[in-house]
Protein backbone atom coordinates (compact mmCIF):
# COMPACT_ATOMS: atom_id res chain seq x y z
CA UNK A 1 0.00 0.00 0.00
CA UNK A 2 1.53 3.52 -1.13
CA UNK A 3 0.39 5.93 1.82
CA UNK A 4 0.30 9.35 1.19
CA UNK A 5 0.46 11.45 4.32
CA UNK A 6 -0.99 14.92 4.48
CA UNK A 7 -1.26 17.40 6.56
CA UNK A 8 -5.42 18.02 7.18
CA UNK A 9 -8.41 17.78 5.21
CA UNK A 10 -7.59 20.57 2.31
CA UNK A 11 -4.37 18.85 1.20
CA UNK A 12 -5.77 15.23 1.49
CA UNK A 13 -8.54 16.89 -0.89
CA UNK A 14 -5.76 18.34 -3.39
CA UNK A 15 -3.65 15.24 -3.56
CA UNK A 16 -6.86 13.17 -4.12
CA UNK A 17 -7.76 15.58 -7.13
CA UNK A 18 -4.20 15.18 -8.47
CA UNK A 19 -5.07 11.60 -8.26
CA UNK A 20 -8.27 11.28 -10.10
CA UNK A 21 -6.90 13.99 -12.70
CA UNK A 22 -3.97 12.03 -13.48
CA UNK A 23 -6.10 9.33 -14.82
CA UNK A 24 -8.70 11.77 -16.39
CA UNK A 25 -5.98 13.31 -18.65
CA UNK A 26 -3.92 10.44 -19.07
CA UNK A 27 -6.88 7.66 -20.05
CA UNK A 28 -8.55 7.84 -23.73
CA UNK A 29 -11.45 6.21 -21.84
CA UNK A 30 -11.30 6.34 -18.19
CA UNK A 31 -13.97 4.68 -15.91
CA UNK A 32 -13.97 6.18 -13.08
CA UNK A 33 -15.40 4.63 -9.42
CA UNK A 34 -17.19 7.17 -7.17
CA UNK A 35 -17.73 7.42 -3.63
CA UNK A 36 -19.75 9.66 -1.66
CA UNK A 37 -20.12 10.67 1.93
CA UNK A 38 -18.88 13.97 3.34
CA UNK A 39 -15.32 12.80 2.66
CA UNK A 40 -14.78 13.23 -0.87
CA UNK A 41 -17.01 16.67 -1.12
CA UNK A 42 -14.19 18.93 -1.11
CA UNK A 43 -12.82 16.39 -3.92
CA UNK A 44 -15.47 17.12 -5.72
CA UNK A 45 -15.55 20.58 -5.57
CA UNK A 46 -11.88 20.64 -6.65
CA UNK A 47 -12.72 18.23 -10.13
CA UNK A 48 -15.21 20.89 -10.50
CA UNK A 49 -12.67 23.73 -10.34
CA UNK A 50 -10.59 21.99 -12.68
CA UNK A 51 -13.40 21.60 -15.42
CA UNK A 52 -14.91 24.95 -14.52
CA UNK A 53 -11.92 26.93 -14.67
CA UNK A 54 -9.43 25.09 -16.21
CA UNK A 55 -11.34 23.06 -18.35
CA UNK A 56 -10.39 20.22 -18.15
CA UNK A 57 -12.61 18.22 -20.20
CA UNK A 58 -14.75 15.49 -18.65
CA UNK A 59 -17.06 13.88 -21.44
CA UNK A 60 -15.14 11.07 -22.22
CA UNK A 61 -15.13 9.75 -18.84
CA UNK A 62 -17.64 6.77 -17.46
CA UNK A 63 -18.31 6.79 -13.91
CA UNK A 64 -19.34 3.95 -11.69
CA UNK A 65 -20.64 4.92 -8.04
CA UNK A 66 -20.23 1.95 -4.91
CA UNK A 67 -23.48 2.15 -4.22
CA UNK A 68 -27.19 3.52 -3.31
CA UNK A 69 -29.66 3.29 -0.84
CA UNK A 70 -32.64 0.95 -1.50
CA UNK A 71 -36.26 2.72 -1.13
CA UNK A 72 -35.02 6.81 -1.99
CA UNK A 73 -36.20 8.21 -5.53
CA UNK A 74 -33.59 10.30 -7.59
CA UNK A 75 -34.78 13.34 -6.42
CA UNK A 76 -34.57 12.42 -2.45
CA UNK A 77 -32.24 15.17 -1.24
CA UNK A 78 -30.77 11.53 0.64
CA UNK A 79 -30.15 9.29 -2.38
CA UNK A 80 -26.70 9.43 -3.62
CA UNK A 81 -28.02 9.93 -7.30
CA UNK A 82 -29.32 13.16 -5.45
CA UNK A 83 -25.74 13.73 -4.14
CA UNK A 84 -23.37 13.02 -7.19
CA UNK A 85 -25.50 15.22 -9.29
CA UNK A 86 -25.58 17.56 -6.65
CA UNK A 87 -21.61 17.49 -6.19
CA UNK A 88 -20.54 16.93 -9.51
CA UNK A 89 -22.22 15.36 -12.70
CA UNK A 90 -24.09 18.30 -12.41
CA UNK A 91 -21.34 20.72 -13.10
CA UNK A 92 -19.42 19.12 -15.39
CA UNK A 93 -19.61 18.18 -19.20
CA UNK A 94 -20.16 14.20 -18.58
CA UNK A 95 -23.03 12.72 -20.48
CA UNK A 96 -25.73 11.15 -18.56
CA UNK A 97 -25.50 7.91 -19.59
CA UNK A 98 -22.16 7.44 -18.45
CA UNK A 99 -22.95 7.92 -15.04
CA UNK A 100 -23.98 4.81 -13.38
CA UNK A 101 -25.35 4.50 -9.93
CA UNK A 102 -26.78 1.46 -8.76
CA UNK A 103 -30.53 1.90 -8.98
CA UNK A 104 -32.36 1.59 -5.08
CA UNK A 105 -36.21 2.39 -6.66
CA UNK A 106 -36.79 -0.94 -9.46
CA UNK A 107 -38.90 -3.76 -8.27
CA UNK A 108 -36.45 -6.53 -9.73
CA UNK A 109 -33.11 -5.36 -7.15
CA UNK A 110 -31.19 -8.70 -7.98
CA UNK A 111 -31.88 -8.35 -11.23
CA UNK A 112 -30.16 -4.44 -10.96
CA UNK A 113 -26.84 -6.30 -8.88
CA UNK A 114 -26.35 -8.56 -12.35
CA UNK A 115 -27.14 -5.55 -14.86
CA UNK A 116 -24.56 -2.99 -12.95
CA UNK A 117 -21.92 -6.19 -12.57
CA UNK A 118 -22.19 -6.67 -16.41
CA UNK A 119 -22.23 -3.19 -17.16
CA UNK A 120 -18.68 -2.86 -15.21
CA UNK A 121 -17.21 -5.71 -17.26
CA UNK A 122 -18.55 -3.79 -20.46
CA UNK A 123 -16.58 -0.71 -19.69
CA UNK A 124 -13.32 -2.96 -19.58
CA UNK A 125 -13.52 -2.60 -15.56
CA UNK A 126 -12.68 0.01 -13.57
CA UNK A 127 -9.15 2.48 -13.80
CA UNK A 128 -9.67 3.71 -10.68
CA UNK A 129 -11.56 3.33 -7.62
CA UNK A 130 -12.47 5.99 -5.37
CA UNK A 131 -13.64 4.88 -1.09
CA UNK A 132 -14.03 6.41 1.79
CA UNK A 133 -13.91 4.48 4.56
CA UNK A 134 -16.81 3.21 7.19
CA UNK A 135 -16.27 3.72 11.07
CA UNK A 136 -16.74 -0.21 11.17
CA UNK A 137 -14.32 -0.41 8.62
CA UNK A 138 -16.69 -1.08 5.45
CA UNK A 139 -16.01 -0.18 2.21
CA UNK A 140 -19.22 0.68 -0.04
CA UNK A 141 -22.12 -0.71 1.56
CA UNK A 142 -19.84 -3.75 2.37
CA UNK A 143 -20.70 -4.11 6.27
CA UNK A 144 -18.43 -6.59 8.57
CA UNK A 145 -18.98 -10.21 7.68
CA UNK A 146 -19.20 -9.92 3.87
CA UNK A 147 -17.54 -12.29 2.37
CA UNK A 148 -14.72 -10.88 0.31
CA UNK A 149 -15.86 -12.58 -3.08
CA UNK A 150 -18.83 -10.54 -3.08
CA UNK A 151 -20.36 -9.32 -6.43
CA UNK A 152 -22.67 -6.08 -6.46
CA UNK A 153 -25.50 -6.86 -4.21
CA UNK A 154 -27.94 -6.15 -1.50
CA UNK A 155 -27.13 -5.04 2.35
CA UNK A 156 -28.92 -5.04 5.33
CA UNK A 157 -27.25 -1.85 7.12
CA UNK A 158 -25.94 -2.18 10.18
CA UNK A 159 -27.11 -0.12 13.26
CA UNK A 160 -23.92 2.00 13.45
CA UNK A 161 -23.99 2.50 9.59
CA UNK A 162 -27.63 3.93 10.31
CA UNK A 163 -26.54 6.26 13.05
CA UNK A 164 -23.57 7.20 11.42
CA UNK A 165 -25.26 8.13 8.41
CA UNK A 166 -28.80 9.40 10.36
CA UNK A 167 -26.68 13.21 10.62
CA UNK A 168 -27.93 13.17 6.73
CA UNK A 169 -31.91 12.38 7.32
CA UNK A 170 -34.25 14.64 9.43
CA UNK A 171 -34.66 11.17 11.90
CA UNK A 172 -32.76 8.09 12.34
CA UNK A 173 -35.90 6.32 11.49
CA UNK A 174 -35.98 8.25 7.91
CA UNK A 175 -32.70 6.61 7.30
CA UNK A 176 -33.29 3.13 4.67
CA UNK A 177 -32.19 0.00 5.84
CA UNK A 178 -31.36 -1.91 2.71
CA UNK A 179 -28.65 -0.70 0.19
CA UNK A 180 -27.35 -1.66 -3.36
CA UNK A 181 -23.08 -2.14 -3.16
CA UNK A 182 -20.24 -2.99 -5.33
CA UNK A 183 -19.18 -6.01 -3.50
CA UNK A 184 -15.29 -6.55 -2.24
CA UNK A 185 -14.85 -9.05 -5.20
CA UNK A 186 -16.13 -5.86 -8.04
CA UNK A 187 -14.39 -3.52 -5.92
CA UNK A 188 -10.57 -5.19 -5.88
CA UNK A 189 -11.25 -5.88 -9.69
CA UNK A 190 -10.32 -1.97 -10.35
CA UNK A 191 -7.16 -1.54 -11.78
CA UNK A 192 -6.34 1.48 -8.90
CA UNK A 193 -7.24 2.05 -5.51
CA UNK A 194 -7.61 5.24 -3.66
CA UNK A 195 -8.94 5.60 -0.31
CA UNK A 196 -9.07 8.92 1.39
CA UNK A 197 -9.60 9.35 5.14
CA UNK A 198 -9.61 12.36 7.05
CA UNK A 199 -9.81 12.78 10.90
CA UNK A 200 -8.84 11.07 14.53
CA UNK A 201 -11.65 9.33 15.11
CA UNK A 202 -11.09 7.00 12.14
CA UNK A 203 -7.55 6.48 13.41
CA UNK A 204 -8.30 3.14 15.25
CA UNK A 205 -10.11 1.17 12.09
CA UNK A 206 -7.15 3.20 9.96
CA UNK A 207 -4.63 1.25 11.50
CA UNK A 208 -6.07 -2.16 11.76
CA UNK A 209 -6.86 -1.53 7.71
CA UNK A 210 -3.48 -0.50 6.72
CA UNK A 211 -1.67 -3.17 9.40
CA UNK A 212 -3.98 -5.42 11.07
CA UNK A 213 -5.27 -8.77 10.77
CA UNK A 214 -6.74 -8.90 6.83
CA UNK A 215 -9.92 -10.67 8.12
CA UNK A 216 -14.40 -10.38 6.48
CA UNK A 217 -14.92 -8.70 10.12
CA UNK A 218 -13.13 -5.22 8.52
CA UNK A 219 -14.05 -5.24 4.93
CA UNK A 220 -11.79 -2.41 3.91
CA UNK A 221 -8.23 -4.78 5.32
CA UNK A 222 -9.37 -6.69 2.03
CA UNK A 223 -7.01 -3.74 0.26
CA UNK A 224 -4.19 -5.39 1.74
CA UNK A 225 -4.43 -7.95 -1.30
CA UNK A 226 -4.48 -5.71 -3.95
CA UNK A 227 -1.28 -4.88 -5.37
CA UNK A 228 -1.94 -0.71 -6.35
CA UNK A 229 -3.38 0.68 -3.19
CA UNK A 230 -2.64 4.44 -2.26
CA UNK A 231 -4.36 6.02 0.82
CA UNK A 232 -4.56 9.53 1.41
CA UNK A 233 -5.26 10.30 4.92
CA UNK A 234 -4.01 13.20 7.61
CA UNK A 235 -4.47 10.81 10.32
CA UNK A 236 -0.86 10.00 11.67
CA UNK A 237 -0.21 6.07 11.22
C1 LIG B 1 -21.13 5.74 3.79
C2 LIG B 1 -20.89 5.30 2.32
C3 LIG B 1 -19.46 4.94 2.09
C4 LIG B 1 -18.60 6.03 2.71
C5 LIG B 1 -18.67 5.93 4.20
C6 LIG B 1 -17.91 7.01 4.96
O1 LIG B 1 -21.98 4.91 4.48
N1 LIG B 1 -21.72 4.24 1.86
O2 LIG B 1 -19.22 4.79 0.68
O3 LIG B 1 -17.27 5.89 2.31
O4 LIG B 1 -19.99 5.80 4.65
O5 LIG B 1 -18.62 8.21 5.00
P1 LIG B 1 -17.98 9.58 5.44
O6 LIG B 1 -17.04 9.96 4.37
O7 LIG B 1 -19.14 10.51 5.55
O8 LIG B 1 -17.30 9.33 6.74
Amino acid sequence: MNIIQVNDYEEMSQEAAKVMLNTVQEKSHPVLGLATGSTPERLYELLTKAHQEDQVPFGHVQTFNLDEYIGLSKDDEQSYHYFMNEKLMGNIDIPNNQVHIPNGLVTDLEAECVAYEKKIQQAGNIDLQLLGLGMNGHIGFNEPGTSFDARTHIVQLDASTREANARFFENEADVPTQAITMGIGTILEAKQILLIVHGEKKADILRRVVSGEVTEDIPATALQRHDNVTIITDIDL
